[in-house]
């Protein structure tokens, strides 16, 4: 057996329970088989995500004491600045009080009606920020990145022809940046290469468009690379880090992945962006030098930007899932490979083969497996996805049940729960059925929507 081992040991801990099934079917109920309706009560196992929901270390924590708590000109700000420009190289940065709010803030100051993003795939949050701007995307993947069985390193790779097309179809003009995902979320937290990169900021040099760059998790996606792209492999992750953000005109992140914290960023070392956005800051977030952020989390954050560099502390959720995911394969479940990061993420339109994709199979199997475990995992299927502007359904590529992996936070015998849980469920996959909504608002619906058995 190729048992992932930690670097770490574990000093705090929170007691879990484990509440009857009969317990678990009512709470299915009450929260609309909606898991993000769920009480951390009635939970057992909670892999809705891993956003703010990581470990943090003795360090973070003992940073958080000497927070220098300030309206205007605090030292933890400067602190963070400068963990911000030694791990991703950028000098300006403003701070945001979580990922989704940098995105609103590009979204005002660069996108308009008529605006295109061209990107490697969108990210939930993302594209309501942009389509709320009135702009649109264009998702330029490979057609790989959509097999869910594949041995390909690297399916967040931007399609490079594609994205060539693209601009000369809408116009560079009308395409206020090109947007990269790093470890590409919604398609079961898949990186891009170095060599990619390089490709699509040619192409933005080439056309002079932005690149921005979503570096949520990007520690990841450079511990990915370190693995898997063979120039990189005898490089530390400072140099990885580095590569990939030297890249990137506008970088943008939340700090509840990147860091392990609180709050989020956006920097960059162009004094024209910084200007631009600078105003927005404190019109939507707070002062420039807290964004949102209580100034613990942001000690916390700098601490954790450190952090990120340790090989010993990135690596564990990653070979924890590649641990699920290798076993789980073996039993005959069908998983997204190669595995990813922040989750194990498994094939819902196979597991459940007998819904239909209008009865939303991954929200189905997410609702069936937190009954039959009491483990929490997040739907990211078409329930994610958004109407379009007629007000149609849109189905999404891929119908996942994720089952995130904080850093730090499950041990292996959880982890062995979970897979043998789930070969269960997958020997007994008839009895799962579909969903339908009753109650379904009209923004970001899978957060609060509620749904019922068909
Ligand atoms: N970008 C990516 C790639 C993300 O994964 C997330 C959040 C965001 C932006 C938005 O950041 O939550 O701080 O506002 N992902 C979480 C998840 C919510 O569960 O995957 P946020």
């Amino acid at each position: 057996e190729n048992i992932p081992l930690e670097l770490h040991k574990v000093r705090i801990v929170q007691k879990l329970h484990l509440v009857p099934i009969e317990r678990r079917l009512e709470a299915l109920y009450e929260g609309g088989f909606n898991t993000f309706q769920l009480n951390t009560t009635d939970v057992f196992l909670d892999m809705l995500t891993d956003s703010g929901t990581n470990a943090m270390s003795d360090k973070q924590l003992s940073a958080m004491m000497i927070a220098d708590d300030a309206y205007a000109g605090s030292q933890s700000f400067i602190r963070l600045q400068k963990a911000v420009d030694d791990v991703l190289g950028k000098k300006y940065l403003l701070p945001v009080h979580q990922g989704r709010a940098a995105e609103h803030i590009l979204g005002v100051a660069y996108v308009k009606k008529g605006s295109m993003v061209p990107m490697n795939y969108h990210f939930t949050t993302a594209l309501a920020h942009i389509t709320e701007c009135g702009g649109q995307i264009s998702e330029l993947l490979y057609p790989e990145a959509y097999k869910i069985d594949s041995d390909h390193p690297f399916k967040g790779n931007m399609n490079i022809e594609a994205l060539e097309e693209c601009i000369q179809k809408h116009g560079k003009d009308n395409i206020p940046y090109i947007r990269m995902e790093a470890s590409t979320n919604l398609i079961g937290g898949q990186p891009f290469s170095v060599q990619n990169m390089r490709d699509v900021r040619a192409i933005a040099d080439k056309y002079g468009i932005r690149l921005v760059l979503d570096a949520s998790l990007l520690g990841e996606n450079a511990y990915l690379v370190k693995q898997r792209e063979a120039e990189f492999q005898d490089k530390s992750m400072a140099e990885i880090l580095l590569t990939f953000t030297g890249m990137a005109d506008i970088i943008y992140f939340s700090a509840r992945k990147l860091s392990s914290s609180r709050g989020g960023g956006i920097c960059t070392n162009d004094i024209k962006v910084y200007k631009e956005l600078e105003a927005l800051v404190p019109l939507f977030e707070g002062f420039l030098t807290y964004g949102g952020i209580s100034i613990r989390e942001v000690e916390a954050m700098a601490v954790g930007l450190y952090e990120t560099l340790d090989e010993t502390m990135i690596s564990q959720s990653p070979s924890f899932i590649k641990y699920l995911v290798e076993e789980a394969k073996k039993l005959g479940i069908p998983m997204i490979t190669p595995p990813g990061v922040l989750g194990a993420h498994v094939d819902a339109m196979s597991f459940c083969s007998h819904i239909p994709q209008t009865q939303y199979p991954a929200g189905a199997l997410a609702a069936a497996f937190f009954l039959i475990s009491g483990v929490r995992g997040m739907e990211r299927g078409s329930v994610s996805n958004q109407r379009d502007e007629n007000g149609n359904e849109t189905y999404a590529d891929m119908e996942l049940l994720r089952l995130a992996v904080p850093r730090r936070v499950f041990t292996l015998s959880q982890v062995k729960y979970v897979i043998d849980r789930l070969k269960w469920l997958y020997d007994n996959r008839e009895m799962i059925g579909g969903l339908k909504f009753y109650y379904e608002p009209s923004v970001l619906r899978f957060f609060m929507g509620k749904l019922e058995p068909t």
